[in-house]
């Protein structure tokens, strides 16, 4: 298959190119706009770059997609502003990264390949604060920040490209990520920026009591649920949680990863003012209606996914 894999020097798109590497016979070209805003860099790729076709590049480059999209025959899209912060001090470049280049993509995929398959990794933040006990696809959305929000909007744009051109889309959102190539710093995923402080051995600082639940999953078996669901044409024109059934409190897991590590400490702290107001608090989801469409669960847990990443950097 030609692979097409935007966003593929940041942290679920370099796993999935070493997933999709595992296989014989593919051929993977990888863009990436490695802007500076983004702490992105082509160090997460190092030791693969001679096995790709790297081009730094953005999705907002019309030239540029119509070029790459043309002959590839599946598009994993895991470019994004990825900053909640960020997306709250700079709106418009949210806007221009989560929106703009969404609708770049589904032009040239409209315009020159419409039997691509094109994958979009959405966030379940989107939802907002949970109302259920267990959330689900049919959850309403108020979103909290501005990438929530603009991660929304880009999901509608994937189905109605589904619905009006026939596109091949699928939207999965995904939450919590951890694990190797992750971004360590706090204004990302909080449990890589956990993982780091632990693994350097500093102060792991919770807000408030750290009671609140998070489905949590590792990079490797996001990066599969990626990869194995281009063979399930029954999922496509949809949109999926897609987390596993493992969650945890906030103070849970950060225990699990200074048990694992062996290093850092826990230290709780009041909330800052901008943080709880965007707080989803508790959460609970469920993907049973991913797994029952694919047949696939993600296979670690948290401590198999923590040691496994522990591996990674002591090597
Ligand atoms: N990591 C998580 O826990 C998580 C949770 C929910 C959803 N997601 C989604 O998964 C995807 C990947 O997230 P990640 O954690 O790897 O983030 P990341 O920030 O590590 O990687 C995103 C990459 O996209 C690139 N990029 C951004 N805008 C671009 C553009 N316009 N053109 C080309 N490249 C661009 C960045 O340079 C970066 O390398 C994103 O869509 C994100 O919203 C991630």
């Amino acid at each position: 298959m030609n692979i097409l894999i935007l966003g593929g020097a940041g942290f679920l798109g370099c796993n999935l190119v070493r997933r999709c590497l595992k296989d014989e016979g593919h051929t993977i070209r990888v863009v990436d706009a490695l802007d500076p805003r983004l702490k992105s860099t082509t160090d997460n790729l190092a030791e693969v770059m001679d096995r790709i076709d790297f081009i730094q590049g953005s999705l907002c480059d019309r030239a540029l997609m119509d070029k790459v999209v043309a002959d590839a025959d599946v598009i994993f899209n895991c470019a994004a502003q990825t900053s909640h912060p960020l997306s709250l001090s700079d709106p418009f470049f949210d806007v221009e990264m989560n929106c703009v280049g969404n609708l770049c993509l589904l032009e040239s995929v409209k315009e020159k390949n419409r039997t691509a398959k094109v994958i979009y990794t959405s966030s379940s933040t989107i939802i907002g604060k949970a109302l259920n006990e267990v959330v689900d696809e049919t959850h309403g959305e108020a979103p909290l920040d501005i990438y929530s929000a603009n991660k929304g909007v880009a999901e509608k744009y994937y189905r109605i490209y589904h619905t009006l051109y026939d596109l091949k889309t699928l939207s999965l959102r995904f939450a919590n990520l951890y694990g190797p190539y992750g971004k360590g710093y706090p204004e990302f995923g909080f449990i890589n920026y956990f993982i780091e402080l632990a693994r350097t051995d500093q102060d792991i600082t919770i807000y408030g009591d750290g009671r609140q639940n998070r489905n949590v999953m590792y990079v490797e078996d996001a990066a599969d649920l990626l990869y194995e669901s281009v063979k399930h044409d029954n999922v496509f024109g949809n949109v999926y949680f897609a987390v596993h059934r493992e969650h945890y409190s906030v103070k849970k897991i950060a225990e699990e990863i200074v048990n694992v590590f062996g290093t850092g400490r826990i230290r709780q702290v009041e909330w800052p003012d901008v943080r709880k107001r965007i707080e989803i608090d508790d959460v609970v989801i469920s993907a049973a209606r991913l797994f029952y469409d694919m047949q696939f669960e993600p296979k670690h847990t948290l401590r198999e996914g923590l040691q496994k990443t522990k591996e990674v950097y002591n090597q």
